[in-house]
């Protein structure tokens, strides 16, 4: 069967939104590979269906075809979305009133928006002092309660497993099945359009259930791309092959030293004869900045960590490669300011001051 064989018309599950192309949800696009049945009433954002970009750049300096996948397009700036409308639509049809997660930002943005379109409650418990302003902001605007712990991710997971043991609240971290199953479709996606030609992909582990998703994806497809997974070495457990008690990267997103899928993603790695290896917060940094001024593409700290892997250890004998960058770089602006190859002069108003700021020696 061709990869691109049509599929069937998309019911109209959510009444009244309009879709075109295609940008219908994600459920609807892959009812037929997802838990869920026509008629279930779904809980979306119109996320998923993100764009395949080329990146000639990078292409360059590694010598092979390289894209970006960028799930920053998604509707709260991160791959999240995915899983969370899975996870929130299942949790509605279960009868669920409240949501809960523990989160170094992006889970606990997406969780506050999709628990919004349900009309649900939604908890966050988040590292004190760690997370992202972009993301925070995205949290509070949703009217999420946000739980500010003084602790890391690795200790808000394991507590908030504890109380969802004994209280009614669904868990929607990548403990719960339906994220993984709604993530899986950034293979489908990838696979679709480059019609099964991917050699390698590269992408950023911190808890580990996007790998873990992704190669479930391409199972699915029948296809078996090497994963490559990158963490932050200061936070690099799967790389160390031990628990990272205090892990620390640029990369607040990846702080994460006990990765709740880590049978998961290692099988990922082996099973695709890939591998999980650990970059720099400099490296890290660096690519960030080369994707933004060369590409056009600002993506967050954790997003850049593949590109970063890529640039370090080379294409390896791939021909198509695909990064995944999982955020947008709106979500981290304190960083974004603090690390960029931009220029701000300051100018008086009037003209002869600012022929001068525009045209004199920087
Ligand atoms: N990139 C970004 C931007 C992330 O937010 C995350 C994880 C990852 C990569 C790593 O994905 O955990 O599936 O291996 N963020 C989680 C959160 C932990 O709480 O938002 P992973």
């Amino acid at each position: 069967m061709s990869v691109h064989a049509a599929r069937p018309v998309p019911l109209p599950l959510i009444e009244g939104d309009a879709f075109s192309g295609t940008h219908v949800p994600l459920i609807e696009r892959y009812l037929d590979r997802l838990p869920f049945a026509p008629g279930d009433k779904l809980v979306s954002l119109q996320e998923g269906s993100t764009p395949l970009l080329r990146a000639p750049v990078v292409s360059e300096m590694v010598g092979a075809r390289v894209r970006l996948k960028l799930e920053g397009a998604n509707p709260t700036g991160s791959f999240k979305d995915r899983g969370m409308t899975c996870a929130v639509s299942a949790a509605v049809r279960e009868g669920a009133k409240a949501v809960i997660c523990a989160s170094t930002g992006n889970t606990a943005a997406s969780a506050a928006a999709y628990a919004a379109r349900a009309g649900v409650t939604c908890a966050v418990i988040v590292p004190e002092g760690k997370i992202a302003q972009g993301k925070m902001a995205q949290i509070l605007v949703h009217g999420a309660r946000v739980i500010s712990l003084q602790g890391n991710f690795d200790q808000a997971l394991a507590l908030v497993r504890e109380l969802t043991a004994t209280h009614p609240i669904v868990l929607v971290n990548s403990v719960n099945e339906f994220r993984i199953e709604g993530q899986k479709t950034a293979a489908f996606e990838i696979h679709e359009a480059l019609e099964g030609g991917l050699d390698a992909l590269c992408i950023p582990v911190g808890n580990a259930g996007n790998i873990t998703s992704y190669w479930r994806g391409f199972r699915e497809m029948g296809a078996a791309p090497r994963l490559l997974g990158f963490q932050a070495a200061g936070a690099a457990p799967l790389v160390e092959g031990t628990r990272v008690e205090h892990p620390e990267t640029i990369a607040s997103a990846i702080r994460i030293g006990n990765p709740v899928r880590w049978e998961d993603a290692m099988a990922a790695a082996r099973d695709s004869r890939g591998a999980i290896r650990a970059v720099s917060d400099a490296e890290i940094l660096s690519a960030y900045r080369l994707l933004a001024s060369r590409e056009g593409i600002f993506c967050e700290p954790a997003s850049a960590a593949s590109i970063a892997g890529l640039l370090k250890y080379g294409s390896e004998g791939a021909e198509q490669i695909v990064c995944v960058l999982t955020g947008r770089g709106l979500k981290d602006p304190e960083t974004a300011i603090a690390n960029n190859d931009g220029k701000t002069i300051q100018c008086a108003a009037e003209r002869d001051a600012l022929e001068e700021a525009v045209l004199g020696d920087p």
